[in-house]
């Protein structure tokens, strides 16, 4: 009888280490087997109970198919290694010679491209470009550019006003959004000493209503020259110079008397609007020319505000808007373009 059943006992577990897949298939079999409740292992057990030469003759014949299968699973244990190692190798290769996926790249916004001509072109004119904070306090956004409290100036700059932040604030001044890029005029001229030539590239801040021409958020470039002799001719000649290099050709510039409570006298800035060529179109308001900037002679309250002397020291100002300029550099017709995120415009630059 039990001949018989390790006849089959050996047949079967053969047959079910062969069909086994993964080592914990393996282990199951191993322990149906030879685990310490295994069928092999109760035969081995249940021998003491037989006459002394049945013992022999069964026991011989149960440890040969013990030493048997523990071959088996050490064969069938090791195919399958090398089996798991193959395919961890298959699937660990790398093809070098595969092309690489490319990343997609984006690229300067076009403001910023301005930007960075702008400053191209007055630091080829000598001019250093300096920067300054865009939440400002209202003495250097107001009082110190001679623009007192409550006086009706104040109103040409609709301003963002900020809550109360005593991190920021400083002497009890109330803080706002800067309306314009002027400020950093003071700030540079009490940390350094004339003559001074400089350009503020950065953001300001406008609470107005937006269209075609006119944005709640633009970039403002500032420019400063303080000398012991310098004149509106002079900043007349900078200004054809700089259009020159940023058209790429001569362009027709108008200045025109204009007030700003900081600069004496003061003007503004237009050139041809050569989205239409000068002709007539709603950007220009059908008059031909653009304002791009506003402009004058330092006023000599504002020396006297950033503690320099006004009979010792000249000076010019003007305020480019930086979208304007960019608008007529690229003949684009509506300045909220630039921030409306829509990629088929900004994949044209
Ligand atoms: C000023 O901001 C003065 N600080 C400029 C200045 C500097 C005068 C130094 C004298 C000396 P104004 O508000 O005009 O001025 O703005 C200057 C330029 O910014 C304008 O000519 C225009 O090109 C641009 N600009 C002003 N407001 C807007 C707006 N809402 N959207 C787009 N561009 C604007």
């Amino acid at each position: 009888m039990a001949k018989i059943n390790l006849k089959i006992l050996k047949i079967e577990a053969k047959n079910e280490i062969k069909k086994s897949q993964n080592l914990k298939e393996l282990d199951e079999i191993f322990r149906k087997y030879l685990g310490k409740r295994g069928q092999i292992t109760q035969i081995l057990h249940s021998l003491e109970k037989l006459s002394k030469t049945k013992r022999a003759k069964i026991g011989k014949t149960t440890n040969e198919l013990k030493n048997f299968l523990m071959v088996e699973f050490e064969k069938k244990a090791k195919d399958i290694k090398e089996k798991i190692e193959k395919e961890v190798e298959r699937k660990e290769w790398i093809d070098i010679t595969i092309p690489g996926k490319k990343p997609i790249l984006g690229h300067l916004h076009p403001l910023t491209q301005v930007k960075r001509e702008v400053e191209e072109i007055f630091q080829s004119m000598g001019f250093s470009v300096v920067e300054g904070p865009e939440i400002e306090n209202e003495w250097y956004n107001f009082d110190a550019l001679n623009i007192p409290k409550n006086h009706p100036a104040r109103d040409i700059w609709d301003t963002f006003w900020l809550k109360e932040n005593l991190k920021l604030k400083t002497k009890n001044l109330k803080l706002l959004l800067r309306t314009h890029t002027s400020p950093v005029q003071i700030r540079y001229m009490e940390s350094h000493n004339p003559p001074l030539r400089i350009i503020v590239p950065g953001n300001v801040f406008r609470h107005e209503a937006t269209d075609a021409r006119h944005e709640f958020q633009l970039y403002q470039i500032e420019g400063l020259m303080v000398d012991k002799e310098t004149s509106v001719p002079h900043f007349k000649a900078i200004l054809g110079e700089f259009f020159r290099k940023f058209f790429d050709k001569d362009i027709k510039f108008r200045l025109r008397p204009d007030f700003f409570p900081f600069t004496e006298p003061s003007f503004n800035v237009s050139i041809t609007c050569l989205v239409c060529q000068g002709r007539s179109c709603p950007l220009c308001k059908r008059t031909g020319w653009l304002e791009v900037a506003g402009a004058g002679m330092v006023h000599p309250n504002v020396f006297k505000y950033s503690k320099l002397n006004p009979k010792e020291w000249r000076g010019w100002a003007f305020g480019f808007g930086l979208d304007r300029l960019a608008m007529m550099k690229y003949r684009i017709d509506d300045i909220r373009l630039f921030r409306s995120g829509d990629l088929r415009f900004l994949n044209q630059f």
